[in-house]
């Protein structure tokens, strides 16, 4: 089962001779088949989370499974391929749709040019493969984005605010599509939002991060009907946009 389990992650930085945590005894649990919501203030860790699950970055202390496996005793690019990123900047290459999305399978000595096939799952037309990717709408390229990050056949997604760059309409074409998906593949999603309506709307379990700690996580329905932090009423009433001062913690 490929789940994401985080245990006691903490991430610390020296800076400017100073050591800050940036993360702190962090744990969760991200099931097949279900979409993990993590929520927080801007600056609390939450980018920097995925980027330790997709081992951009090493923890100072803690462990990361996947599938059962210690993330650290797996190679990189086997990590990389089977637990695809997403960015909040769709972050495609020059050049076109087709070269985009046959990029990653290419690495891995697969030429099998199944581009279009990742098109029709993201819901674009096949005209677009031709065109060039940074002449799409912003929509457009997300999904191509998302496309790409299929492509590599991954078991698992990690989403960073996916759709905070997108309009209204957009964004619920594209949570409508992340759903589907994860429903007929079965993947295993963190999904990283700063808007709680979508954590609301996508989310199987909820967490919220503030100043790298955990402050509570719950079955999403729980989370937002019956919060039991105050911290966390704070937050969904709004109150808590620039973090808290570390001794509320
Ligand atoms: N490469 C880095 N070096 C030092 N500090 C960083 C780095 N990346 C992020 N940070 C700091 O870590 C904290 C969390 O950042 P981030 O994970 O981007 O938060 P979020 O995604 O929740 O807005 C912030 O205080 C940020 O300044
Ligand atoms: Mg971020």
């Amino acid at each position: 089962m490929p789940e994401i389990r985080c245990q006691g992650v903490s991430l610390t930085k020296l800076q400017g001779g100073l050591s800050t945590e940036i993360l702190r005894a962090v744990g969760l649990t991200a099931r097949q088949g279900e979409i993990y919501t993590v929520i927080g203030p801007s600056g609390s860790g939450k980018s920097t989370l995925l980027r330790l699950i997709n081992r951009l970055l090493e923890p100072s202390s803690g462990t990361i499974f996947f599938a059962g496996s210690d993330i650290r005793r797996m190679p990189v690019t086997e990590v990389r391929r089977k637990i695809g990123l997403v960015f909040q900047q769709p972050m495609l290459f020059p050049g076109s749709v087709e070269e985009n999305l046959c990029y990653g399978p290419r690495l891995r000595g697969d030429n099998s040019r199944e581009a279009a096939k990742y098109l029709d799952m993201v819901g674009l037309e096949r005209e677009l493969l031709q065109r060039d990717a940074a002449a799409l709408s912003g929509g457009q390229q997300q999904r191509v984005a998302l496309a790409r990050a299929l492509a590599n056949k991954p078991e698992a997604l990690l989403l960073d605010e996916p759709t905070s760059a997108l309009d209204p309409r957009a964004t619920e074409q594209l949570e409508d599509l992340i759903l589907g998906l994860v429903q007929s593949l079965r993947l295993t999603v963190v999904w990283v939002t700063h808007n709680m309506e979508q954590a609301k709307r996508v989310g199987d379990r909820t967490m919220l991060l503030v100043n790298g700690q955990v402050v509570e996580e719950r079955p999403t329905a729980d989370f937002f009907s019956w919060p039991e932090q105050e911290l966390t009423i704070r937050f969904l009433a709004g109150k808590l946009e620039s973090g808290v001062q570390g001794n509320e913690l």
